[in-house]
This record gives structure tokens, sequence and C-alpha cells, in this order.
């Protein structure tokens, strides 16, 4: 796996400490990613590594091992299980001794945070805010779904009886809130039926639809899907760049200084400027190239 992770066109790759490491294979994983980080090749990726949580017996000997061991090769801790802003507080302090006692940038390596629990989530501002570390907010469904006692054992589906609405509705926003007051970026968890991409797109598509940067990809089968649906379709990215031009010439000189003009059928004003700059940006990010160009009119 973690070979297989050096080949595969994804933002970011994580490697585990945590829930899927025995405890008894916890010090060898360590090994392992020290290693595989220090062997290189996932250069033009995110590179983070899953810590165990402040609660287990793990969590400080994980941050050091690693850190020591490849601090120049990791761009980021992933702490699982966040209940309180103080445990953000005590990783960036580790964190900090670590980076001045190993020659490293002092704050150049980030937090994920993941909100896996009532307690987290009910925090999830405090949480966000409480370092300049913190880069990301996860979604932890699994755990989550146990910490609520919610009455299912499929992540990410609707629970059985619950007919009404999407169960995870308010967990998905109360996350993504959090993340845009305090410019983080929002990130979906697991879909555990990794042959089932379908619904992977499915439950993927309601986070994405929300306005969450991305979710996790346990098997390569699942990339694909993932890449595709956190990126605009080529309509609303080509709409969205006619939008920035039409906008831009409207309210020049040239283009008669109005803050409202019509585009096509359609009514444009500062707030379609900003609804599309970020389509724009997701979509340039994603490598998409524009099929159709703004025409000043006559
Ligand atoms: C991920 O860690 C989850 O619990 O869903
Ligand atoms: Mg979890």
């Amino acid at each position: 796996m973690l070979d297989k992770a050096r080949t595969l066109p994804v933002d970011q790759v994580f490697m585990d400490i945590e829930d899927a490491v025995a405890p008894l294979a916890k010090p060898q994983a360590r090994k392992n990613i020290v290693a595989a980080l220090n062997e290189g090749g996932y250069e033009s990726k995110i590179r983070a590594v899953r810590v165990n949580d402040w609660t287990t017996q793990w969590t400080y000997s994980d941050v050091i091992e690693v850190v020591e061991g490849a601090g120049a090769n990791l761009d980021a801790i992933m702490l699982p299980k966040v209940q309180t802003a103080d445990q953000i507080i005590a990783l960036d302090l580790l964190l900090t001794q670590l980076e001045k006692s190993n020659g490293l940038e002092v704050g150049g390596i980030g937090i994920e945070a993941q909100i896996e629990n009532a307690l987290g989530l009910i925090n999830v501002d405090a949480i966000a805010q409480a370092s300049p570390r913190v880069e990301t907010i996860i979604f932890g469904p699994a755990d989550f779904m146990a910490s609520i006692n919610m009455k299912s054992l499929v992540v990410g589906e609707q629970p059985t009886g619950y007919d009404t609405g999407d169960a995870y509705h308010y967990i998905l926003m109360r996350i993504l809130m959090a993340a845009r007051a305090y410019n983080k970026q929002a990130i979906d968890g697991p879909y555990l039926q990794i042959k089932d991409v379908e619904g992977f797109r499915r439950v993927a598509g309601r986070s994405a639809a929300l306005g969450f940067d991305g979710k996790w990809a346990l098997h390569p089968g699942q990339v694909e899907a993932a890449n595709e649906i956190y990126s605009p379709d080529q309509q609303d990215y080509d709409h969205a760049e006619m939008i920035l031009d039409a906008y831009g010439y409207f309210t020049s000189a040239s283009g008669g200084a109005k803050g409202a003009a019509m585009l096509g059928d359609e009514m444009i004003d500062e707030a379609s400027r900003k609804m599309a700059l970020v389509m724009a940006a997701k979509g340039r990010a994603a490598g998409l190239t524009r099929t159709q160009q703004f025409v000043v009119p006559e």
C-alpha cells in the first residue's frame, strides 16, 4: 500500500498508525512509515501521518518517532477523535519542540483534525481556531456513528428508518461552517464498501454538493470518482470563466461601469462573481481548460 500510494493521482496520501493498525503492530507501523517517507516518491502530494488520539497511550510516541525520523519529509499530522481545542494545542506544543530540536522550520508541520464524536462536533469552532497549524477539518463517519449511537452499520448511508432528509446533513454542515469561517479545508471521510463505486459516488456527491473540498479514498478504485465529484464539470467551469470575463468587462469603463449586467438570459452581479471565482479556482486546480470564450457585445 505504501508503494502503491506513490503512483496514484491523489492530492494527499496519509499513512495510518491509528485504527487500521492493530495495537501490537503499531511500533512496526511507525518504522515502516518513517522509512517510506524518507525513501520518497510522494513529493507531488501532501504527505500526512495519522497518529493515535490523545486518550490512548500512543500519541506522543507516534508523533516523536515520526517527526524525529522523517519530519523533513512530512507535511501534516492527522489527529483523530479530536474533542477539544486543548488537544490541538497539546499537539502544537509537541510539534514546536520537535521542530526546534530537529532543525525543522517552526510551524512547518500542519495539523489535520478529525471530528469523530459528539464532543468534537460541538467544539469544532474552537478546534478550528486552536492553532494556525490546523489546515483541515475531517469528518470521521464511522467513529461518529458509533459515538452518537446511530442505528446503522453502513458508513455514510442513510440509517434504516430515517425516511426523511439526510441523517448526516447537520454534521456535514456544522463541519463546513467551522471550516469556512476559519479558512480551513473541509474533508469527508471514508466509504467502507470499497467495491461499490456507485455508493461512493452517491455519498461523496452529497458532501461535494454542500461545498466540501474532498473525501478519503480507501482504495485506488475510489480515486477516479473522488477526483471527478469534487471538481466542477466542464459546463459549470466554462460558465464560471464566462461570468468572470463578462463581469470584468461590464464593470469596466468600456463595458458601461455596470454593477449588474446580463450574460445571455442571466443577471450577473458581484455575488455571481464570487460564486464564479470559487468554481473557476476549483476547475483550474483540477486542470480543466475552458472551451468557451466571452465575446464583447457589439
Ligand atoms: C474514520 O476515521 C472514521 O471513523 O470514519
Ligand atoms: Mg475514525
